[in-house]
């Protein structure tokens, strides 16, 4: 058996509480040989984008194959550094003042999003310290078709566009980043890099890296690496650029499962479970992408309709809150789930854990009242790094 279903097929989900995500070691081990492969092959830098995946329990493991990090803000920058191995390289779409001292201590490169925010920063960045600072650009060069993941559609706020650079000099800047795809092969990132580099390229001579972001699925079983390794040797040989990439999906492709156990069973129009595990809580993204993800002996049906409605193999699946729309998918199981049943949700490490904590390392809102009669402020909590950390592992 290959794909999410090997490896888990074998796994007893009575052995954890539920609900529990689980983490396979062995195929994470696999995409990281491929990855290491990939770098050593084609010597690039291979970053794992902590946005995707931030479990430190396995950070000695990445740590092992990869070169470091990728970072979404302070709090995941912090991670990077204090909890996994080598460089530590942070881009956000946008920065507090407060928090530049702290991004440029715990930062490799320290990638800014728009001109504007590169030179309000100017003042309190160490140009000759160890951090490096980078700018997102944006070739305008659109690969993904759903808007909600294409950083290259119309009117995006992510990156400076090729006219974005008219009349600005680039000085102080020793890199620019690209990222513009979504869970794509090897043709879409041959593209965007041509793209790149049309509307890029007149600033090769005056830097010295360039990062190309994540998005592809490098650990598939279609990926053509050998491709890609001839592409990017190529491309370091005659630009005479240090290269980067940052994976966060082919990190933990396939690695990862949610085991959750159904708490009730029912008729409405047709056989519903409801299980202990939340599409809105702990699996957002099969409400936003939106997915249906796949669930160990299962087989996901599309579209089931009033003629599926007796059939007792097919049920939808749901979690226990109150939204009518926390609805995980619908299933055809060769047994019909009992009440007390484990069931097994695969592919659940990217993407997943990282969004049922504080997705970015986000920090979270703080707590206040307010009472308008005396005009009276108490803040009653205030969250912090360590509760983003702790709920990583
Ligand atoms: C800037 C940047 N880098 C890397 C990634 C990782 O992408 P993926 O997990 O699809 O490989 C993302 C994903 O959104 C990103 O926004």
């Amino acid at each position: 058996m290959t794909g999410p279903d090997a490896g888990f097929a074998a796994f007893d989900p009575g052995t954890l509480p539920s609900p529990c995500y689980v983490i396979d070691l062995a195929k994470l081990e696999d995409n990281l040989r491929v990855l290491k492969r990939l770098g050593d092959a084609a010597d690039v830098k291979i970053l794992l984008a902590l946005k995707a995946f931030s479990c430190f329990a396995v950070a000695d493991l990445i740590g092992s194959y990869l070169d470091g990090t990728a970072a979404s803000g302070l709090w995941e920058a912090r991670l990077g550094r204090e909890r996994f191995r080598g460089e530590v390289h942070t881009f956000a779409a946008g920065l507090k003042s407060q928090d530049l001292a702290g991004l440029q201590s715990y930062s490799d490169h320290l990638i800014f999003n728009s001109l504007s925010q590169w030179q309000r920063s100017l003042p309190q960045l160490d140009l000759a310290g160890d951090c490096q600072f980078g700018i997102r650009v944006n070739p305008r060069h659109s690969e993904v078709a759903t808007p909600l993941y294409d950083p290259c559609a119309p009117w995006s706020r992510l990156g400076v566009p090729p006219d974005g650079f008219a009349g600005a000099g680039i000085e102080g800047l020793s890199g620019i980043h690209v990222h513009a795809l979504c869970d794509q092969g090897f043709e879409p990132f041959d593209r965007l890099l041509s793209a790149t580099e049309e509307a890029f390229g007149w600033m090769f001579g005056q830097i010295k890296w360039i990062n190309l972001g994540g998005g592809q699925l490098l650990t598939g079983p279609d990926y053509p690496i050998d491709r890609l390794v001839t592409r990017l040797v190529d491309y370091r040989q005659r630009t005479g650029l240090n290269v980067y990439l940052e994976p966060g999906t082919a990190v933990a492709l396939d690695a990862g499962a949610l085991v959750t156990e159904v708490l009730d069973t029912g008729w409405n129009d047709g056989h519903f479970a409801i299980v202990d595990c939340s599409a809105t809580c702990h699996m957002p993204d099969v409400i936003e992408a939106p997915f249906t993800p796949e669930v160990l002996g299962a087989e996901i049906v599309e579209s089931a309709g009033p003629d599926d409605a007796g059939d007792a193999d097919i049920v939808r699946l749901g979690g226990p809150t109150c939204l009518a729309g926390d609805v995980i998918g619908t299933y055809r199981f060769a047994t019909p789930p009992q009440v007390g049943d484990r069931l097994v949700i695969l592919d659940q490490a990217y993407y997943t854990m990282v969004k049922a904590s504080t997705f970015n390392g986000t920090p979270l809102p703080g707590i206040a009242l307010w009472d308008p009669r005396v005009n009276e402020v108490t803040i009653v909590r205030e969250f912090d790094y360590e509760t983003f950390e702790s709920r990583l592992s």
